[in-house]
């Protein structure tokens, strides 16, 4: 009898426990997208851009302000005010010091840079 009796609230308080489970799981995937979509939204940043952030930050600084002796400000007149070839040329090919992207990154990704860095001042 006794024991009858614990197994069943066992077994209820396991029940709940698991709903409890499922449906904050739940929450979390139904979220997890809508974050996504607003992370991508702001794409109109460069600092925002997982791409920058791998590739080119340890030279031109988490901010994009540059970094003394790595690389210089990628906000600055200089680097806003330069046409969208010359930005896509310089993070193909290379200039002096500034590695060359080509075949690491695809030509989406680069695009996606150049327009950011327009749009960062
Ligand atoms: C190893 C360091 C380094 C890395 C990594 C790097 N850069 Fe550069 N970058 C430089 C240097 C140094 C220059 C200056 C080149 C020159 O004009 O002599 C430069 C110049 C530039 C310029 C031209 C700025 C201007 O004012 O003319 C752009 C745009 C640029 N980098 C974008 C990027 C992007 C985008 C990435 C990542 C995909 C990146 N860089 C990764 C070092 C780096």
């Amino acid at each position: 009898m006794d024991g009858g009796g614990t197994i069943f609230s066992t077994d209820l308080v396991t029940w709940g426990t698991r709903v409890k489970y499922f449906s904050s799981a739940f929450i979390v995937l139904l979220l997890a997208p809508v974050a996504a979509a607003q992370a991508g939204r702001s794409d109109g940043k460069l600092t925002d851009n997982p791409v920058y952030q791998t590739n080119c930050a340890k030279c031109h600084g988490k901010t994009g302000e540059g970094r003394h002796f790595a690389g210089p400000s990628l906000v600055s007149e200089k680097a806003v005010g330069a046409s969208s070839d010359e930005l896509r040329t310089i993070i193909t090919n290379g200039k002096h010091h500034m590695p060359k992207f080509e075949g690491k990154l695809t030509a989406e990704e680069i695009s996606t840079l150049v327009r950011e860095i327009k749009q960062s001042k």
